[in-house]
């Protein structure tokens, strides 16, 4: 088993303590990647990926590794602070470097096995949107089983959280290790997650991108085949 974590901050606050220690308490092999640092660069609108390729991207060579490090990955937790009610800069830069990836265009077949996490912390307010901005990124790219954990830690870093909320915290990773443990190899897509994928299938058998549509077809989606099964 395999995690990598995502965060959508350089820093070792609140936040990358939270998914640390759920990383920590699942127990696997771990990877970490730190925004803006292992990749600060901003989408330029060029649309190279969806029509071209994403290996067209300018920034195709810096977004490599950690792109290689999800598919390898069994799990994938995000984190972000919640920074005016959202996700930060730096994640949802780097996730718009992932559109080509999103299931109306070309999702990748492994993700369809995967689980997800999303983990932010706030002041106080925010935790659901900012959730919601790295969760639709996971569903679209095809992950049937995605975790979020919100929380407001009433505080600008680790070291002055309360014990109360610390406990908390600390039972919180307990239960969501195990789950993930637990539904290691075994999810499945739902009924959201099949539905949307049929309709993208739709859109694909008439599409409008001829490397979207070639994609859908040589996988066999637009035919009988499905991306969660062998
Ligand atoms: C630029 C910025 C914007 C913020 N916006 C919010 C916000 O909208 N709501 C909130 O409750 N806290 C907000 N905060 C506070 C952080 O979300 C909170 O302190 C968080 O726990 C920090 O996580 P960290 O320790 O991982 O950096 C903001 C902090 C910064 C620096």
């Amino acid at each position: 088993m395999k995690t990598l974590i995502i965060n959508g901050q350089n820093h070792h606050g609140s936040t990358y303590h939270i998914g640390k220690e759920l990383a920590d308490k699942i127990g696997s092999e771990t990877k970490e990647f730190f925004l803006p640092k292992d990749f600060g660069e901003f989408c330029l609108g060029c649309t190279g990926c969806f029509v071209k390729g994403e290996e067209h991207c300018p920034h195709y060579e810096k977004l490599k590794p950690i792109v290689e490090a999800i598919d390898e990955a069994d799990v994938v937790i995000l984190t972000s602070p919640v920074y005016v009610m959202h996700a930060t800069g730096p994640m949802k830069a780097f996730l718009d470097h992932l559109g080509y990836r999103w299931m109306v265009h070309r999702p990748e077949k492994k993700m369809f096995k995967k689980q997800g996490v999303c983990i932010s912390t706030a002041a106080g307010a925010g935790m659901k949107s900012t959730n919601k901005d790295m969760s639709d990124s996971l569903f679209n790219w095809g992950i049937p089983k995605i975790y979020k954990y919100g929380m407001a830690v009433a505080a600008t870093g680790w070291e002055e959280v309360s014990e109360k909320k610390l406990v908390k915290i600390h039972k919180d990773m307990d239960r969501l290790a195990a789950d993930i443990k637990n539904n290691h190899g075994k999810v499945k897509p739902g009924m959201k997650l099949k539905g949307w994928f049929m309709i993208c299938r739709m859109v694909q058998k008439n599409g409008y991108n001829p490397l979207d549509m070639d994609y859908w077809k040589q996988n066999g989606w637009t035919e009988g085949t499905r991306p969660w099964k062998d």
